[in-house]
């Protein structure tokens, strides 16, 4: 068998190098956060970075056992009492494009606004205000916008307040901006939420869009993890009983 390939970690019987880095260097010096950066982006974060990629994984950790992934691994969990693993895994297959994942297609959006505001000489307004015509003109939602339980969602001016103070703020944040500017003009105003708000920062901190959703994912497995680990210490087994409405075919006889 060939060998893999990776320029990730290097193994060996008496080193881990991450990157390059001694792992046992790293754990003395190093944050979670910035070997987070080191693994996804091959170099330590500068402290504008880590402050940033910090803030968006504290936003996202947990967001109560409603949360579609909180709800899932507590309902796993509740049926679940012999594998932590398999609930938490319940919970992270909870996140989807609609819940925690949006990141990655609302930077793609930005891309999309910036790219044509330079290939048709306009401000990245107007740029914004054609990308939500179409949006709308076929149906399509505007990722990063919109919440069930905020109206104006709290963590999006900490994130965006905190991009500018560090000057990482650039066309990430102002495309986001835009874009929920140009969905307001056109009748339909909708917080920026917390999908939208990290895309916006991750854009300007030149990741690549899959990791939109992979932040999200590292961010909400600390919450999970606590999550079901309080339904296995203070509730009984099979608790939750889901309130289900029947609306199907009465009772009836086979022939
Ligand atoms: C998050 C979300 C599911 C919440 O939806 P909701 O508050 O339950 O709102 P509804 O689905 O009932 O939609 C209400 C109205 O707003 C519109 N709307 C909601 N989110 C929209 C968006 N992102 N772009 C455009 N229109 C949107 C709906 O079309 C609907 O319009 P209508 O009343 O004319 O039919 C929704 O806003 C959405 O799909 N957002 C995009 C995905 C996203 O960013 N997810 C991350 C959430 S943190």
């Amino acid at each position: 068998m060939e060998p893999w390939r990776t320029a990730i970690v290097e193994a060996t019987e008496d080193s881990i190098r991450v990157r390059g880095y001694d792992v046992t260097a790293l754990m003395g010096r190093a944050t979670f956060t910035d070997t987070i950066f080191l693994l996804h982006r091959g170099q330590l974060p500068s402290p504008h970075e880590r402050a940033l990629l910090d803030a968006i994984l504290v936003g996202v950790a947990d967001h109560g056992s409603g949360a579609p992934s909180c709800a899932t691994a507590r309902l796993a969990a509740s049926g679940n009492r012999q594998s932590l693993s398999a609930a938490v895994a319940a919970g992270i297959l909870a996140i989807g494009d609609e819940h925690g994942g949006a990141g990655s297609a609302c930077m793609e959006m930005i891309a999309a606004v910036v790219d044509r505001a330079k290939a048709e000489s306009i401000s990245l307004a107007e740029s914004a205000r054609r990308t939500v015509a179409d949006a709308r003109a076929t149906g399509r939602r505007i990722p990063g916008l919109g919440h069930r339980k905020h109206s104006v969602d709290p963590r999006t001016a900490v994130l965006f307040g905190m991009a500018r103070t560090h000057g990482v703020a650039g066309n990430g944040v102002a495309g986001m901006e835009a874009l929920d500017a140009a969905l307001r003009e056109s009748g339909k105003a909708l917080p920026i939420n917390i999908d939208g708000a990290l895309a916006a920062v991750l854009f300007d901190l030149g990741f690549p869009p899959a990791f939109g959703k992979l932040v999200f994912i590292i961010g909400r497995v600390a919450g999970l993890t606590a999550e079901v680990a309080e339904e296995y210490a203070r509730e009984k087994p099979m608790r939750i009983k889901v309130p289900v409405t029947y609306d199907g075919e009465p009772a009836r006889e086979l022939d």
